[in-house]
């Protein structure tokens, strides 16, 4: 499928999906997000791919929601206009996906890289939620996702100042997995992928599944439904035989049945 705004390149068993707006900054306009969805989506459904890595080239990841589709909106237009379904699509898409992020990743663009799996941080990686200063706040899941990630103390004054943290802070407040030189930010985060890709498809699948159920349940519903993917793997024949294979010491070969 053509795209206006991605650029998306299957690396069997990988896909890169590159956000490729670059005169705005990446701005994730309603077309942006909706292309983005769609995109994910195709990687549930393409038997080459098992993980995703999603970037937006080395010198920005995305600059927010795009502000310009903003000015003049009511409530009423916002609403209607059904904004975050896309970013719902995003959540339910089941296929890992890492975002790789080089420069800015402000308001949208920050919350886009949290509704990743994990993110792998360039150098120069920014993270910010500055809605405050445009007189708003976050609208995609930034003040849950930031709050879970970082904690409350750090999360406020992010949120409410609109100030941004650098690569090294987003690392040490757990934001991200690493942080590596923007050379190699996207080659890091296709070889995470790569690796994800060489496990178990459907143990894979479950274990993404199960730890976002983190965000989502009580503990104890939590555990239960850890537990019930846990049983249901050993129904796979993926699970017959890893743990053959360890027992005979040969590498596995996964079938994803
Ligand atoms: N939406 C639309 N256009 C944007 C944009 C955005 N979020 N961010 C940047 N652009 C555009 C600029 O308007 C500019 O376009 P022109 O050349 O046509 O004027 C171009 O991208 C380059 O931007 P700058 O000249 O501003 O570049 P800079 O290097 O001087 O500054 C920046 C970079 C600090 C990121 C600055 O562009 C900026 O502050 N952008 C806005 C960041 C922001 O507030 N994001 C939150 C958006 S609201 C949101 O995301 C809501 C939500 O939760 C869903």
């Amino acid at each position: 499928m053509a795209y206006e705004h991605l650029i998306v390149t299957i690396e069997e068993p990988i896909a890169v999906v590159t956000l490729n707006r670059p005169k705005s900054l990446n701005a994730l306009s309603q077309a942006v997000m909706g292309e983005l969805a769609t995109a994910l989506e195709a990687c549930d459904g393409d038997p080459r791919v098992r993980c995703a890595v999603l970037w937006g080239g080395p010198r920005v990841f995305a600059a927010g929601a795009d502000i310009r589709e903003f000015a003049e909106q009511s409530p009423g237009d916002m609403i209607r206009s059904y904004r975050f379904l896309e970013w719902e699509r995003i959540r339910r898409v089941a296929t890992p996906v890492i975002a790789a992020v080089s420069g800015y990743a402000l308001g949208g663009g920050c919350e886009l890289a949290m509704a990743c799996d994990i993110i792998i941080a360039a150098e120069t990686a920014q993270f910010g939620q500055p809605e405050i200063q445009l007189g708003v706040m976050p609208g995609a899941g930034g003040t849950q996702r930031l709050t879970r990630a970082i904690g409350k103390s750090r999360a406020m004054e992010m949120i409410l100042t609109g100030r941004s943290i650098s690569a090294q802070e987003a690392l040490a407040a757990g934001l991200v997995a690493r942080v590596v030189p923007v050379e190699l930010c996207l080659d890091e985060a296709k070889a995470l992928a790569r690796e994800i890709a060489s496990r178990a498809p459907l143990a894979v699948r479950a274990a993404k599944e199960a730890v976002l159920q983190a965000f989502e349940t009580p503990l104890a519903a939590g555990v239960l439904f850890e537990r019930r993917c846990f049983h249901m793997l050993f129904g796979t024949a993926d699970a017959a035989e890893g743990i053959h294979a360890f027992v005979e010491k040969r590498p596995a070969k996964w079938t994803g049945r």
